[in-house]
């Protein structure tokens, strides 16, 4: 299945298939040097699968993890690519979730001032959220996401069998944003999650129904002047608490309890029914006193103000600009 997305700034594919993983020649000009960014957990097989459909692969592993996307992993990778005398007319492959996208996606955003970048998502997360829309970012000064920029990937590539050697721990957390878009934006999304009795049975209509709502959001708004800041819902303080208790709990299971602020109280039920559903962490007891150092510096926050996504009823979001101190109202 083929989805286009269309940005400003760049046109491209998502290819949604199992067993695309052998075959990404038919899409991805690999006679040209490849970099292959991947981290130590992606399986071998998936890395040998691609490195033998290139004709001058090079492959670089990362450890796993939120700690990785970190400026030395930048910097290696940036001199791996200088070292090997990588030229504007090679590309980098990213094989892995959203720390392996986000950190080659940079890199393939610097090297030369930008060359060709393509995303091959093997976690769920990836594949309905961080690897559609280009954004690419490092960890900075302790602060998520805090030196990036907007780069677009040539094309994304979706093998929903490279779910199969993914923990439930994984998959639980990276079906928070598609519940995250569902609550948003589109009820039947959030219903078929919530009452979904074989996960692994819905698992590729879930993903093409998120990347439907994905790919709508980023072809209206790239750069997130107004509309993709809805992809924000539960972010703020899932950041916060992502931090707070770094490595404790991964990315989807922190934007899980931040949704649990800034929602009604229909809300909020639905979603404490699919934490448990989902066997999702118990929300921790944040105090807005600890909170508060980490949201001055959300990229969401200005002058004092923070604009934060809340959710009345399913598939509907409004968009509010509060003052941070105001946010003590939300704990
Ligand atoms: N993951 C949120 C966004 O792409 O805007």
């Amino acid at each position: 299945m083929n989805l286009c997305v269309s940005t400003q700034t760049k046109k491209y594919n998502i290819t949604i298939e199992r067993g695309i993983l052998s075959k990404i020649s038919d899409l991805i000009n690999l006679k040209r040097k490849c970099l292959i960014v991947t981290d130590d957990n992606i399986p071998t097989s998936y890395i040998d699968t691609i490195k033998n459909q290139c004709d001058n692969p090079y492959v670089y592993v990362i450890k796993h993890g939120e700690n990785s996307k970190n400026i030395k992993y930048f910097e290696k990778i940036l001199k791996y690519l200088v070292e090997n005398n990588f030229t504007r007319t090679d590309c980098v492959i990213a094989l892995g979730g959203g720390v392996v996208g986000d950190l080659a996606g940079f890199v393939a955003a610097s090297y030369m001032r930008g060359i060709e970048f393509y995303n091959i998502p093997t976690t769920l997360l990836a594949m309905v959220d961080s690897s559609i829309g280009g954004k690419t970012a490092i960890d900075f000064n302790g602060i998520k996401n805090i030196v990036g920029a907007f780069y677009q990937p040539s094309a994304v590539i979706i093998d929903p069998n490279t779910l199969n050697s993914l923990k439930k721990r994984q998959i639980h957390a990276g079906l928070v944003e598609a519940i995250k878009m569902a609550l948003c934006f589109d009820k039947d999304l959030f219903y078929t999650i919530y009452e979904s009795k074989d996960l692994n049975k819905d698992l590729d209509e879930i993903i093409y129904r998120s990347l439907l709502i994905k790919r709508s959001v980023v072809e209206a708004d790239e750069k997130e002047n107004n509309l993709r800041k809805s992809l924000n819902f539960g972010h703020t303080i899932g950041h916060v608490i992502e931090a707070k208790y770094a490595p404790k709990y991964l990315h989807g299971e922190a934007v899980a309890m931040g949704m649990l602020y800034f929602s009604s109280k229909e809300i909020k039920d639905k979603i404490l029914y699919l934490i448990k559903k989902y066997h999702l962490p118990s929300p921790v007891d944040l105090k807005y006193d600890d909170a508060i150092e980490l949201l001055k510096h959300d990229k969401k926050a200005s002058n004092d103000s923070i604009s934060i996504i809340y959710v009345n009823e399913v598939g509907k979001y409004e968009m509010r600009k509060e003052k941070i101190e105001d946010l003590v109202k939300y704990f």
